[in-house]
């Protein structure tokens, strides 16, 4: 097929990292002598028709912003079959060939919906949260870790003045890799994420055993997506943490870790991301998610990525083991439970 024109949308929950993927999208576009589409609020402008075509000048400087300059919304509309019909038609009304859809999980969804439906995509993953298993890092991750660490390194200075426990709780639904990974490298004393169960008697034995030995500032971290019920974890820990004698203040950096400027990292991810969804697309492929294994660009089907991500999410509540055949999902696991360990393992230290 002799693509004219494509159209770019970002939908779901922002993540850095996604301006420098528009913009290479845009750029190797045109390049081809492609036309692009700037599709803005996601899905929900797409049945809106809210877009226009984009020049050069339309993504100038864009690599360096945090946020996306496409906006973005979650569309409920989209999930149903007249959604995605409207969607397809739009995409004809608009002389729209191909998309390339950048976000997570619900936005790749949206994506496969299209793509059998008649219209090409090639999704994007960008997700703060990193919980997409097609690929070992999504657009964002980077750039909320390192926010996350700044502001905890803040936390930690007066902790120490005060010597008080701080309870620090981060973004992450169903994935606590942000937490984990802030966690190491901020040198908590615990972390809690929803793949593994969390010891408090431990934490309250290593809790007291470190001040005793003379530690003034004390850090636990917990994803947000640990919960008591209805109830998120970090407020009974705080409590429980609190019983001990140790006077704890809890923060939860909820959406700050999802803005910023992306770290460098995310910005060269989301410049080859970008460039390589075009290649695909320009070369008739489609139906496809582009990820990172390895150091190097991969393609996975969106319906096997899709199966992936179900895998995991319904592998959690069972301690992520047995998990099957699906060496992508067990290779994740096994990535999270090292890094899991190796908390442990420096939060003895
Ligand atoms: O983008 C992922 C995420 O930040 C999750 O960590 C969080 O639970 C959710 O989005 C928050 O969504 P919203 O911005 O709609 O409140």
């Amino acid at each position: 097929m002799q693509y004219r024109r494509i159209g770019i949308l970002t939908s779901g929950g922002d993540a850095p990292g996604m301006n420098a993927a528009i913009r290479a999208i845009t750029c190797v576009a045109l390049a081809q002598g492609v036309e692009v589409m700037g599709i803005y609020d996601g899905y929900a402008g797409l049945l809106g028709g809210e877009m226009k075509l984009f020049c050069e000048r339309d993504v100038a400087d864009a690599e360096s912003r945090g946020g996306t300059l496409l906006y973005s919304a979650r569309c409920d509309a989209f999930r149903a079959a007249s959604g995605v019909a409207q969607g397809v038609a739009m995409c004809r009304q608009n002389q729209i060939d191909g998309l390339v859809v950048i976000g997570g999980d619900g936005t790749l969804r949206g994506a496969a919906a299209l793509c059998a439906a008649g219209v090409p995509c090639v999704g994007i993953p960008a997700s703060i949260d990193n919980d997409i298993v097609a690929t070992e890092q999504c657009i964002g991750f980077d750039s909320a870790v390192n926010t996350a660490i700044r502001m905890i390194d803040c936390l930690k200075d007066t902790s120490e003045s005060h010597a008080r426990c701080s309870l620090c709780e981060v973004m992450g639904r169903g994935c606590g890799e942000i937490a984990l990974a802030t966690g190491i490298a901020v040198g908590a004393i615990g972390i809690a994420i929803p793949e593994f169960p969390f010891d408090t008697q431990a934490l309250l034995a290593r809790l007291v055993q470190t001040r005793r030995a003379g530690k003034r500032e004390l850090l636990v971290v917990v994803a947000e997506g640990v919960r008591e019920g209805n109830t998120r974890f970090s407020d009974s820990l705080a409590a429980t943490i609190a019983a001990q004698g140790i006077e704890t203040r809890t923060t939860v950096l909820g959406h700050v870790v999802r803005g910023g400027a992306p770290s460098a990292a995310d910005r060269l991810l989301g410049a080859r991301m970008g460039r390589y969804a075009v290649e695909l697309l320009l070369a008739g492929k489609q139906n496809l998610v582009v990820g990172i294994r390895q150091g190097s660009l991969c393609i996975t089907d969106m319906e096997t990525a899709q199966t992936w991500d179900r895998a995991y999410r319904a592998c959690l509540p069972l301690l992520c083991e047995g998990v099957g055949e699906a060496h992508q999902v067990r290779a994740r696991i096994l990535r999270t439970k090292q890094a899991y360990r190796l908390g442990e393992l420096l939060a003895r230290a």
